[in-house]
């Protein structure tokens, strides 16, 4: 089960209408991260968060991708004013979902194959999995003031990317706390749960300048150039796994409620010192031409 906040409003594109409508190379974003999540191979149901007064203008976009024509279903609720509420709403569309992909719209040249890596590191027993890259830049924290308070090792970071595949119920459970975090995986994590980063692609990167838009334009008249299909870079090449304990300044999680589908304790790590070299094998090892499209490997609702 995937799910797609698309209800921003796209500040920082500056663009007319909201982000997600607005076409790439003469396609909405949305329709994009849609099919990349469908060729993928590994969804068996998409539920949309778009702003309200586009659920009309969502659905006809994805025209026949629309349940209950399409092989993978496809259907459309409101988003909130926030990311989390229209996390929120797509989580409570869809009660009966056993694993979650939370992939933004906005990152609408997400390869396929990345895709297909973070449900195969998620089948093999992780409760959660987010893609990630090594920076580039020096990370400073700051001030209010502009003055520098750290400068944080940079080869122990990584800028986190979505899809993020989680256990349904830890995600469930994390957004029924009611922490605060930038990201999903930050959610689950201030709730105690161990939370493995495998490595991301360039492609998957964020769309939201209009600097990105234009980088996005560029790469998709590529793309779609016969001679030049699928420059994904290898995975292996950008970032190797590595595991985010949970975070120790955070107070104990809240313990989460009884229920007929709780197994918490599954997920919550018992040791934040577990080395990653005691990991079972990552699935980037997966090769990226391996065939996701057996039903063992979708993720299921
Ligand atoms: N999103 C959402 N609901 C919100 C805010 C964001 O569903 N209330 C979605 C966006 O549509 C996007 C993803 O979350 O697909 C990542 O958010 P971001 O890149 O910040 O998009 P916007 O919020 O639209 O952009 P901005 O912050 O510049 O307004
Ligand atoms: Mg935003």
């Amino acid at each position: 089960m995937a799910l797609v906040p698309a209800a921003g409003r796209g500040v920082r594109l500056g663009e007319s209408k909201p982000k997600a409508f607005v076409p790439v190379g003469g396609r909405p974003m949305l329709t994009l991260a849609i099919d990349g999540l469908i060729a993928s191979g590994v969804v068996d149901h998409i539920v949309i968060a778009a702003p309200a007064e586009l659920i009309d203008e969502a659905r006809f976009l994805l025209g026949h991708r629309v349940e209950p024509a399409c092989p993978v279903p496809v259907s459309v609720v409101a988003g909130g004013a926030e990311r989390t509420d229209s996390v929120r709403a797509g989580i409570a569309a869809a009660p009966r979902a056993t694993h979650f992909l939370v992939h933004d719209a906005a990152r609408a040249l997400t390869p396929p194959s990345m895709i297909a890596r973070v449900v195969a590191e998620l089948k093999s027993g992780c409760p959660a999995v987010v893609p990630g890259l090594p920076v580039a830049d020096t990370i400073k924290s700051v001030d209010a003031d502009g003055d520098v308070t750290g400068t944080p090792d940079r080869a122990v970071l990584r800028a986190i990317q979505t899809p993020q595949g989680f256990d349904a119920q830890l995600l469930r459970d994390a957004y029924a706390a009611g922490m605060h975090a930038t990201d999903d995986a930050g959610l689950v994590e201030a709730f105690g749960a161990h939370v493995r980063v495998i490595p991301g692609d360039p492609l998957a990167f964020k769309i939201t300048t209009p600097l990105d838009l234009r980088l996005a334009c560029t790469l998709l008249t590529v793309r779609d150039t016969p001679e030049s299909a699928d420059e994904t870079v290898p995975a292996q090449d950008v970032a190797a796994p590595v595991d985010i304990p949970a975070a120790s300044h955070l107070p104990a999680p809240a313990k989460p409620s009884a229920g007929p589908h709780n197994d918490s304790a599954s997920y919550v790590r018992s040791s934040s010192n577990v080395p990653a070299s005691s990991k079972a094998p990552s699935a980037s090892d997966v090769p990226p031409t391996t065939d996701f499209s057996a039903s063992t490997n979708t993720v299921t609702r």
